[in-house]
């Protein structure tokens, strides 16, 4: 007889394309003493996560299969660790979900009690879902390691994506003068998001149409990252978070150059909250699918062709 509470996920065995995913009932994961039991109300969907399922990162996260994938989620405390103090159960919470244990594409996921927040009260559920692993990701590159200042000069590469959206309205919001590079289709979205310059990256090397930048934030990696150290000030910061730097180079350049992999927790969470709080900042969705659509979800965030952010209904 079972007595386990049951769930249902989207599980894979294995590493492999977006077919992979199994509907399945498995047993409700339970909260080790500094993690808290989450009922997924909804989750996002990040490429890290197809990167994960394609098996591109696992010689250094390696998943114990089968797994449970999904890091951003929205929900409900269902039940909490012993030495997990801060949320009590149905508090509605967002944050980052332990794939490696168990994550948020499914009814419930597990969390660190310090990777989790309260939720925005002035945003939806799913738009809270959306915020996690870009609004954090963002946040962290622009202010805990490039230090952004008023009146400074940044250039986002990829700035129509899930990063680079929010980054747009994290440097403007912090009165920095932004510029971000897009296809044509999405120059108009990234000056509504408060880009003071849009640059067609489609229309010829962009590398040549911006100077002296103090930051630089790349969200695109290969022959973009390539091309953008020469548009960093001396003296300025280049950051990656999609491709690994050259220090030769930028030593040549006089510029600093840092690859980073950001973990946010629940004090940059709860930041993020009050700036989607005062309307600071918004969040954009492209598409809603239910988790039987997983496999879809993913197609559309390998096409690199969405317009904001793949939300998951658990
Ligand atoms: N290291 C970390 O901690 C970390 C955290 C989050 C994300 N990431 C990585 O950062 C990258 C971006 O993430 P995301 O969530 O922003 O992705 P996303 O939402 O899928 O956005 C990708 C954007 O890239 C642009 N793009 C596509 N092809 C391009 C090309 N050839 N040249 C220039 N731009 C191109 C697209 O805009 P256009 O259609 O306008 O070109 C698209 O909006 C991913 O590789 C992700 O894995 C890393």
């Amino acid at each position: 007889m079972e007595s386990k509470k049951k769930m249902r996920a989207a599980v894979i065995h294995e590493y492999g394309g977006n077919g992979i995913f199994k509907n399945e009932e498995i047993a409700v994961p339970e909260p080790a003493s500094d993690e808290v039991l989450v009922k997924v109300h909804y989750a996002s969907v990040n490429p890290m996560d197809y990167k994960l399922r394609a098996g591109y990162m696992k010689a250094f996260i390696p998943l114990k299969m089968p797994a449970v994938l999904g890091i951003d989620l929205c929900g409900t405390v269902e039940t909490t660790g012993s030495a997990a103090k801060k949320f009590k159960t149905g508090d509605l919470v967002f944050g980052r979900a332990d794939f490696t244990k168990s994550g948020s594409y499914a009814e419930f996921a597990i969390a660190k009690e310090g990777q989790l927040a309260h939720a925005p009260k002035n945003a939806s559920e799913k738009e809270a879902a959306a915020l996690p692993v870009t609004a954090g990701t963002a946040f962290g590159v622009l202010f805990d390691v490039a230090e952004l200042k008023p009146g400074q000069k940044v250039l986002i590469t990829g700035a129509s994506g899930g990063v680079g959206q929010m980054a747009i309205q994290l440097a403007k919001n912090a009165g920095a003068h932004v510029i971000g590079t897009t296809s044509t289709a999405n120059l108009k979205l990234i000056k509504d998001l408060g880009a003071d310059e849009a640059i067609d990256y489609t229309d010829g090397d962009f590398s040549g149409r911006v100077k002296d930048a103090d930051i630089v934030f790349d969200t695109v990696g290969g022959d973009t990252l390539d091309k953008a150290y020469k548009t960093v000030k001396k003296g300025g910061i280049l950051v990656s978070i999609a491709g690994q730097v050259d220090d030769s180079i930028a030593k040549k350049y006089g510029i600093r150059a840092k690859y980073l992999s950001v973990p946010s927790d629940s004090q940059t969470f709860e930041k993020l909250a009050k700036l989607v709080d005062s309307g600071k900042l918004r969040v954009i969705i492209d598409k809603e699918m239910p988790l039987e659509m997983i496999a879809e979800a993913h197609a559309l965030s390998e096409s690199r062709k969405a317009k904001g952010k793949i939300i998951i209904k658990i």
